[in-house]
Formats: C-alpha cells, sequence, structure tokens
C-alpha cells in the first residue's frame, strides 16, 4: 500500500504541465470498440483508470500498444466476445461505458452493475434508458445487465438528468443506430464534446455536441482515427488551487482556459489573480496574502465541477471567514471531512452543504484518502497543514492524477512516496 507523506508550510512556486483529461480519454477508448483499423490516441495520461480500461478492452478484444509515452494504439484483434468481467467493471465505474458501443457494434452486451460508489449510488437508469430507446432489450440478471439488439434504430430520447455518461453511452451507440438520435437535456461538458470529436473524426455524423441537444445521424462504419485528448481541466484545478492553498505563484500549462471559468471565477472571489499566459493555453495564479471565504454550488458543466468541490474544500478552511459548499450532483461526497477535521478543520456537514469556518491552522495527522477528489483534496490540506501528513490509501488519487507527488515536488512541495508492506 502506497501513501504519500507531506511536510506542509512550503509555498508552491513554478511551472507544471497538465496531462490529458482522464473523463475524456476512457470514454474515447471505449468507443475504438467500434471502429475498424487502427485508433491513435494522443495525450494519453499515465493513470490507473486507463491501465483498467486497456484491460476491459484487452477482455474484450482490443489490442492496445504503447509506444511513446502519452501515445495509445489502439486495434481490434477479435470481435466475439460481448461480457465484460466484474473484477473490472467494479473497479472502474466507467467500464459501463463499453455497453452502448458493445450492443451497436456485436448487437449483445453483458456488463455488471457497476454498484454504489463511495461518493453516491449512482444508477445507471438513464444509460440503461436510452438503451431501450434504441430498441435495445435489457434485463437485469443475477446482478448483471444483459442488452441484446437487432442493428439499433435512432431516436428521440429526453435525459431526466444530463448525466455524463449516460450521455456518453447513447452518443456512441447512435453513431452506429440506423436513422438519426436526438438527446435532448444532454450533458454539456468539454469531455463530452471531445468524445463527439473523436467520433466525427471516425465518419460519425453528429450536430450540436457541447449544447443539450445532441443530433446523430446513424453510418454504417466507423474508421480508426488519430486524435489528441484534451488537457484534463480538473488536475489543472486542482494545481491552481495548490498555488492559491499554500500562497503561492504557479503556472499551469496545458489548459484551456474557457474550461476552467468557473474555477478561475472562485479563485478570484476569493482574492487570488489568475492570469492567461499570451500564449494561450496557459494560466497563472498569484495567491494573495488572505483569502476571502467565498460559498459554492456545484452544477453541471458549465457550472462549478462537482470534481473541484473537494479541493475547494480543503481551500475553504485557510480563508477568512465562513463559506458554505452545497452538492447538488452527488449526494454523498463529503466523505473527506472526517478526515480534514483529523487536520483541525472546523467543518460541519448538514445533508448536501458543509459549512467550513476558516480560517483554522492545520496540523499533520494520519488520515485516509475517502475517494479519488477527496483524496486530493486532503493533499492540497496537507501542504498547508504544521508538521508531516500521511495521506493512506493513495490508490484512490492515482485513478486520476499523473505522477502527483514529482508534479508537485516539482513546485516545491515536501512530499515523498512511502511504499507500506
Ligand atoms: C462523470 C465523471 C465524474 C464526474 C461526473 C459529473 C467520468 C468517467 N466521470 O461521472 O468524474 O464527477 O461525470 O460531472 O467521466 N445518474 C442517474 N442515473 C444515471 C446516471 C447518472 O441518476 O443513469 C446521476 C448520478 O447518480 C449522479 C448524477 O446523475 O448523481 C451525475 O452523474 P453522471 O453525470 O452520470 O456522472 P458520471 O458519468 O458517472
Amino acid at each position: 500500500m502506497e501513501k504519500l507523506v507531506i511536510t506542509g508550510g512550503y509555498p508552491l512556486q513554478g511551472k507544471v504541465r497538465v496531462a490529458g483529461a482522464k473523463n475524456a480519454v476512457l470514454p474515447l477508448m471505449a468507443a475504438t470498440l467500434m471502429l475498424t483499423g487502427e485508433t491513435v490516441l494522443e495525450e494519453v495520461p499515465a493513470l490507473e483508470d486507463v491501465d483498467t480500461m486497456v484491460q476491459v478492452l484487452a477482455y474484450l478484444g482490443i489490442e492496445a500498444r504503447s509506444d511513446v509515452p502519452g501515445q495509445l494504439c489502439l486495434k481490434p484483434a477479435a470481435e466475439g466476445v460481448v461480457a465484460a468481467p466484474y473484477e473490472l467493471v467494479r473497479r472502474m465505474r466507467a467500464s459501463f461505458l463499453v455497453l452502448g458501443p458493445l450492443l451497436a457494434c456485436r448487437g449483445r452486451a453483458e456488463i455488471p452493475l457497476p454498484g454504489g460508489c463511495a461518493i453516491g449510488t449512482r444508477p445507471v437508469d438513464l444509460h440503461l434508458k436510452g438503451m431501450q430507446a434504441l430498441g435495445a432489450e435489457v434485463v437485469l440478471n443475477q446482478g448483471t445487465i444483459s442488452a441484446r439488439a437487432g442493428r439499433l434504430k435512432g431516436c428521440h430520447i429526453y435525459l431526466d438528468f444530463p448525466s455524463v455518461g449516460a450521455t456518453e453511452n447513447i452518443l456512441m451507440a447512435a453513431t452506429l443506430a440506423e436513422g438519426e438520435t436526438v438527446i435532448e437535456n444532454a450533458a454539456v461538458e468539454p469531455e463530452v464534446v471531445d468524445l463527439a470529436n473523436f467520433l466525427s473524426g471516425a465518419g460519425a455524423k453528429i450536430k450540436g455536441a457541447g449544447t443539450s441537444i445532441v443530433r446523430v445521424k446513424g453510418v454504417k462504419e466507423l474508421r480508426g482515427t488519430r486524435h489528441s485528448i484534451i488537457p484534463d481541466r480538473i488536475e489543472a484545478g486542482t494545481f491552481m488551487v495548490a498555488a492559491a492553498i499554500t500562497g503561492g505563484s504557479v503556472t499551469v500549462e496545458n489548459v484551456v482556459y474557457e474550461h476552467l471559468k468557473p474555477v478561475v471565477a472562485k479563485l478570484m472571489e476569493m482574492g487570488c489573480s489568475v492570469s492567461v499566459l499570451e500564449s494561450g493555453d496557459a494560466l497563472r495564479v498569484d495567491a494573495p496574502s488572505g483569502l476571502k471565504a467565498v460559498d459554492i454550488k456545484t452544477m453541471p458543466y458549465p457550472g462549478f465541477p462537482t470534481d473541484m468541490q473537494s479541493p475547494f474544500l480543503a481551500l475553504a478552511t485557510q480563508t477568512q471567514g465562513t463559506s458554505v459548499v452545497t452538492e447538488t450532483v452527488f449526494e454523498n461526497r463529503f466523505l473527506l471531512v472526517p478526515e480534514l477535521k483529523r487536520l483541525g478543520a472546523n467543518v460541519r456537514t448538514e445533508g448536501r452543504t458543509a459549512v467550513i469556518e476558516g480560517k483554522t491552522p492545520l496540523t499533520g495527522a494520519k488520515v485516509k484518502a475517502p475517494d479519488l477528489r477527496g483524496g486530493a483534496a486532503l493533499i492540497l490540506a496537507a501542504l498547508v497543514a504544521q508538521d508531516e501528513t500521511e495521506v493512506h490509501n493513495l490508490y484512490h488519487v492515482k485513478r486520476g492524477y499523473e505522477n502527483l507527488e514529482e508534479k508537485l515536488a516539482g513546485l516545491g512541495a515536501r512530499v515523498r512516496l512511502v511504499v507500506d508492506n
């Protein structure tokens, strides 16, 4: 088991480069199930979740090769398998994104329910309704979703909630369906747009990605293509918070400013200076000597991202005054609060709201990452905690951050990775 040992109190300075987006690369990889020939993905982050998706795809007959760091070549090697293994789907909910592609190109899919994840119950009802609307027969049998269909048929789907995963699954399935599919109240996250761009590069006919109405005209075949993954806006936001919480000055490279607007707005409201560099793909964050408290409410894009809620909760412990954070996307995303309290934070939660009284001095302790972003938030808090903090259960964080310890050390953090036997 790996843990991160951090000695807090050092303002971060310098430059850091953000990797390709985890939440963009995973659906794109799933989509390669539908493509003939080889696909080359660039800017692929080195993450546990990417490795898990490689394993899921290998099981389903997609061969993956990486000759150059950051590049992943995927090509079909076998086509018979339609069942995804429980062990892998259990590990990563995004494995469920193979449902749409498998149904569209192999006419069948058997995928274990991803199950409740720590941050909420996270059902897949919208994914399933979408597949049914496209003409699939879907049954739940001993914890496994079995779906089958002839060629899927274009349809009109209204999503009760703009679910990112459901939009992606339906979008992928619709590309090979007969006729036109219209997805209303679709998710508009940049990762959905990246998937649509990738599919269009492979020959799909998609209009409106990035708006709440997406139209897909089904085609007969999609071909392997080359695509560069968009930068990870959550990793970028995490480093921006790292600069703010430590009172530092950090340039975050390989970003799309447009994707970071809600995060930039909150940091500026807190008193940080944030400027876009001339190159246009880098941001510099300079922290003031004292940060102001702010209120935050998470929303689907372009609202404040739920994935940045935990890092900002940690940051709010270091602002002057009372901050109120409201989580509207997932129902159980305050799992880090008891751990933050071990460091000395003054936070109380009621339902979907957390009230943070600042500024509290934090002191190092042993804490456990409760989930991916909660773990990242504890690392951020540790950067300002006096003495040493040990962040355990680091595997959660490794699912979504590439070389986090090296990147933080490059900015002057006192951090070391320790392997416990
Ligand atoms: C994706 C991201 C995750 C991010 C989230 C919201 C990936 C791999 N993960 O997760 O990092 O936090 O978007 O931006 O891209 N819901 C239903 N029924 C469904 C599907 C979802 O009720 O069929 C609910 C969920 O329980 C949750 C909300 O909708 O409360 C949002 O979930 P969704 O947008 O689907 O998130 P994911 O795609 O799982």
